[in-house]
């Protein structure tokens, strides 16, 4: 069984997705291939496999496999800790080769397994990174029903309803700070915040809004207005507590080059995105001051079932 998924980067509404407000997220052109084969024990990559280092494809397996060891190879052009969703799309690949050999696959099975994976691997958590992977192009997440609808996940009282959304060919740059901060503690350093601050709750309820108004933006290619948003969007990350001076730095250098820039993702680390005509210029700019950054496009497939028998 063989399959792939793709890397994904949040736009807009990254913490506050986690609340229920709106966010969107692409999928990149950076993917992750996973190969299984009937083995005699768990392996991965040739190595017994550990719940340590393999919790992601370790919970897939248990949630999706339980008809004896497997062989797991793994491929990835995705950096980890980038921001650029490298454990949702190894889990979604995982879940779509083990899915495989049961019959066909279809998204919305893929996406809502995917979530559970995450939601036990690295606690709460929302389903943005791996329905982004699962479904390619853009994905809305808003409880509002709207049209382009594709699934619904509901956990702990909170509902994610998934939709597609028409995105242009955005030009990209994802910038990695070389800091890695966990997405679960930074997620729980915001939740504190949030559960003991009315003006926390006040800013999460306000990148919600930003969110939808970069809607119209995204469909009209009004890149000079998305970048405006993405700015906008990173201040209110900031007040949030997710920026770090390291990305402060990245963000100037990049913005010399850019509609907008945010930090994207978890934050306190990771990784920020920039909106560009100038890709090779934001990498350049940012490689000479020390950081790797990646020029992306967005997909348009999500995952893919390479090889079914
Ligand atoms: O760091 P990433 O790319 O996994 O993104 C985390 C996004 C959060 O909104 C902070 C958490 C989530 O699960 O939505």
């Amino acid at each position: 069984m063989e399959a792939s998924a793709p890397a994904k980067v949040i736009l807009f509404g990254e913490h506050a997705v986690v609340y229920g407000e709106p966010a969107i997220a692409v999928a990149l052109n950076l993917r992750t291939t996973v190969e299984v084969y009937p083995g005699s024990e768990y392996t991965v990559n040739g190595y017994p496999m550990q719940d340590k280092y393999h919790s992601y494809i370790r919970n897939a397996i248990k949630l999706c496999w339980d008809n004896g060891p497997l062989e797991i190879i793994t491929q990835s052009d995705i950096p980890s800790s980038s921001g650029m969703g490298s454990s949702a799309s190894i889990t979604v690949a995982m879940i779509a080769a083990l899915l495989s050999s049961k019959g066909a696959v279809n998204e919305e099975d893929v996406a809502k397994l995917g979530f559970e994976v995450e939601y036990i691997t690295q606690g709460r958590a929302s389903p943005i990174d791996t329905s982004t992977v699962t479904h390619g192009k853009g994905i809305l997440v808003d409880k509002t029903l709207r049209e382009n609808y594709l699934w619904e996940i509901e956990k702990n009282g909170v509902v994610w309803r998934i939709h597609h959304i028409e995105v242009p060919e955005l030009k990209l740059v994802v910038g990695f700070s070389g800091i890695r901060a966990s997405t679960a503690e930074m997620v729980a350093r915001v939740r504190r915040f949030y559960q003991w601050n009315s003006f926390a709750r006040d800013v999460v309820k306000e990148i919600g809004k930003l969110t939808l108004s970069a809607i119209e933006p995204l469909e009209s290619e009004d890149y000079e207005k998305i970048g405006e948003l993405m700015d906008k969007n990173n201040k209110l990350l900031t007040i949030l507590g997710v920026n770090h001076p390291v990305l402060k730095k990245m963000l100037e250098i990049a913005r010399k080059h850019s509609y907008g820039a945010k930090i994207t993702g978890a934050g306190g680390g990771g990784s920020i995105v920039a909106l560009t005509d100038e890709q090779d210029e934001v990498v350049k700019a940012l490689n000479s001051a020390g950081f790797e950054a990646y020029k992306v496009r967005i997909s348009r497939e999500g995952f893919r079932v390479e090889n079914q028998n």
